[in-house]
């Protein structure tokens, strides 16, 4: 393995600097080239890229977003899209290739592997929607920004004595909610994956109000719906006042947490290890204090297993 690529693709997330950093490093110190491939599957389509260097992954360790871009490329699903890749990856004589990116990215990745091209996936985005890992990068630093934004909403929610939504990012996802909703002690989480009715949140804010509860806050993930549809259906049988807060791409970006730096640092040294070593078609996942690689198609077809008992524990303490 001389000279290897990585690429990021699909949502940014915090963490992913970290990720290249570490992927560049790690490789110049075993003596590999590390090439940077710009805006996804789309540089390498395009055959943009540039060699890294030591300093070219300097001061970006605590950067949000991705120093080599990113898009969500439709030509790359096409035959033709695939054809021009491979053409580059051989043109730029690169032996592996490092994709950090969500599930998107990783039936690119899946795609390149079948393809004759060793390729490792890092789950980047802050849904935390892959099965096979316990985190993906970028999700405790998001949770992080919807705690702070939970708490700042608080505070003028109580002033007011008001019920505030706030609607958060995760696709077709819960996590991201039901961990704000836990860490951040909301009264309602509205998630995908249980089902809730308006006369269940319309009771929790009202049984609030009844015990002198000055706010409640509601975290509705994307997945469900909107949060001002929500307002509509809860104002439609309560008179109480709300607003809805949706936080949007701010949970996106930012300053990676020591989480995210340490789990991206972990996981790009690992994928350019597991290259090294000829192992190849795997994606990093985390799981306890473990790094490990997993067969990107198992990966794939795995089911996330849904935390119901945080779940629970969230509805039994916002009593
Ligand atoms: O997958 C990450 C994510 O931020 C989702 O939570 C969200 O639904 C989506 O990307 C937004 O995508 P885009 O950047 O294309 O608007």
């Amino acid at each position: 393995m001389r000279r290897i690529g990585v690429l990021t693709s699909g949502g940014d997330a915090p963490g992913m600097n970290a990720a290249i950093r570490a992927i560049v490093r790690y490789g110049i110190y075993h003596n590999i080239e590390v090439m940077g491939i710009l805006r996804g599957y789309k540089g390498l389509i395009e055959n943009d890229m540039k060699a890294m260097d030591l300093s070219s992954v300097a001061d970006i360790i605590h950067r949000g977003g991705t120093v080599l871009g990113t898009e969500r490329s439709e030509e790359f699903k096409t035959e033709a899209g695939l054809k021009k890749a491979l053409q580059t990856l051989k043109y730029r004589d690169i032996h592996g290739l490092v994709v950090i990116g969500g599930d998107g990215s990783f039936r690119g990745a899946e795609v390149l592997s079948q393809e004759g091209i060793p390729t490792i996936g890092i789950p980047g985005t802050i849904d935390n929607d892959l099965a096979y890992t316990e985190y993906t990068l970028g999700f405790n630093t998001a949770l992080n920004t919807i705690l702070d934004a939970i708490g700042k909403i608080r505070d003028t929610s109580s002033s007011h004595e008001r019920s505030n939504i706030i609607e958060v990012m995760g696709r077709d996802c819960g996590d991201l909610a039901l961990y704000a909703g836990l860490a951040g002690g909301a009264e309602v989480v509205v998630i995908p994956e249980e089902t809730v009715n308006t006369d269940e949140i319309c009771e929790v804010i009202m049984r609030g109000k009844a015990r002198g509860k000055k706010h409640s806050i509601i975290i509705l993930a994307e997945g469900v719906g909107s949060a001002f549809d929500l307002k509509d259906e809860i104002k439609s049988k309560i008179d109480i006042e709300i607003r809805c807060t949706v936080l949007g791409y701010i949970q996106r970006g930012g300053t990676p947490t020591a989480y995210d730096r340490l789990l991206g640092s972990r996981m790009g040294a690992k994928a350019v290890e597991l290259l090294m070593n000829n192992q190849a078609n795997l994606v990093i996942g985390t799981r306890g204090s473990k790094i490990f690689g997993q067969k990107i198609n198992e990966a794939l077809r795995m089911e996330k297993e849904f935390d119901i008992e945080a779940y629970r524990l969230t509805k039994i303490l916002s009593i």
